[in-house]
């Protein structure tokens, strides 16, 4: 069996990126011991604070967080890192060459019911060695990621990632506490018969999104001529999960619910990451409009629109907003 340490040596030549990786992966045994004991550990149920978007933090968001945060900022590599759950990015050491930016606890409102959560991460190079880094230096596109990924905490505690060159699936044996890989060159089918979508914002969506749930819930008796299944983890590490097992869409579309948000997903820490994973596996990513690692950010917790998954399935939701555009 190949350790996740033993794969990256051979995978990537880029030792710095390697021991970020794998130092994640160790707070990922952390956060997967504090998940096991649950209610023992004190982990669930609200911090009593917001974060900067605004949202309730959970006892285990901030955890998390300050975990990944003691670890990065130790790790002589990393210039600063940049949370969801930090207003603004913090410096590390000025020397290192890469950034890193986290969704500590993906998926939270599923802590307190036992679900599936994850980490998501994304690791970008810095180029300004012996300066403090600040904000800006993280807009950075999603093409110039050096890697990215996501631990899955389920039944089982999983690793996704990629350094560029493919996609690697490591499971997490508490036994021998050892990442190891399961399966490299991870692909996605091109075509689907499952789909993602919180369904009950449908009001809120544009045409062409509202069109294309509507085909597929028509099934074998509309346009789309097949029966369609709707899975929905409510954590998107779950739902990009099950893609890149088996296929599917996951969208997160654009909608008009609240007009100071573009979308509910952050493009940095969720949206480049996972689309890096997807693309490395065969798959598309997109706004619906937009390649999503060609966005070049304004801010590090900018939203974003979000469809990816199978590519024939994200080019016909792609088609469907064109054709709108024309009519
Ligand atoms: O991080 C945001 C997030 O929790 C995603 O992980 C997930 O896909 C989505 O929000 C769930 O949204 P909703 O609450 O609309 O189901
Ligand atoms: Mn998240």
């Amino acid at each position: 069996m190949t350790s996740l340490q033993d794969y990256l040596n051979q995978k990537s030549t880029n030792t710095a990126v390697n021991e970020v990786i794998l130092t994640i992966a160790e707070v990922g045994k952390t956060i997967n011991h504090l998940l096991q004991r649950g209610a023992f550990a004190d982990i669930l149920g609200e911090a009593g604070n917001q974060n900067v978007q605004g949202e309730e933090q959970k006892k285990l968001d901030v955890i998390a967080n300050d975990l990944l945060l003691e670890a990065l900022t130790d790790c002589n590599h990393c210039a600063g890192v940049a949370s969801e759950e930090l207003d603004d990015a913090t410096p590390a050491n000025s020397e290192g060459d890469l950034l890193v930016l986290f969704d500590p606890l993906d998926g939270s409102s599923n802590i307190d019911i036992n679900m599936a959560v994850g980490t998501i991460f994304s690791i970008l190079p810095y180029q300004r060695q012996g300066q403090t880094a600040t904000n800006a230096d993280f807009l950075q596109k999603g093409d110039a990621q050096l890697a990215a990924g996501y631990l899955l905490y389920g039944p089982a505690t999983m690793l996704a990632v990629s350094t560029g060159d493919g996609v690697a699936m490591f499971g997490y044996d508490p036994q021998q506490q050892e990442y190891l890989l399961i399966k490299d060159g991870v692909r996605i089918d091109e075509d689907t018969k499952e789909y993602a979508i919180n369904g009950s914002n449908y009001r809120h969506w544009q045409q062409p999104m509202q069109q294309y749930v509507d085909e597929v819930i028509a099934g074998k008796s509309g346009v789309r001529g097949k029966d369609f299944n709707t899975r929905w983890v409510a954590a998107m590490v779950g739902d990009v999960h099950r893609i890149l097992c088996r296929g599917g869409v996951f969208m997160y579309p654009f909608d008009s619910k609240d007009p100071n948000k573009a979308g509910k997903l952050r493009l940095m820490y969720e949206a480049n990451p996972m689309s890096l994973l997807i693309e490395q596996a065969g798959g598309s990513s997109t706004t619906a409009t937009q390649r999503i690692m060609d966005i070049e950010p304004n801010d590090i917790h900018q939203r974003v629109p979000v469809i990816l998954g199978s590519k024939n399935e994200v080019e016909y939701i792609e088609q469907l907003h064109k054709n709108a555009l024309k009519a």
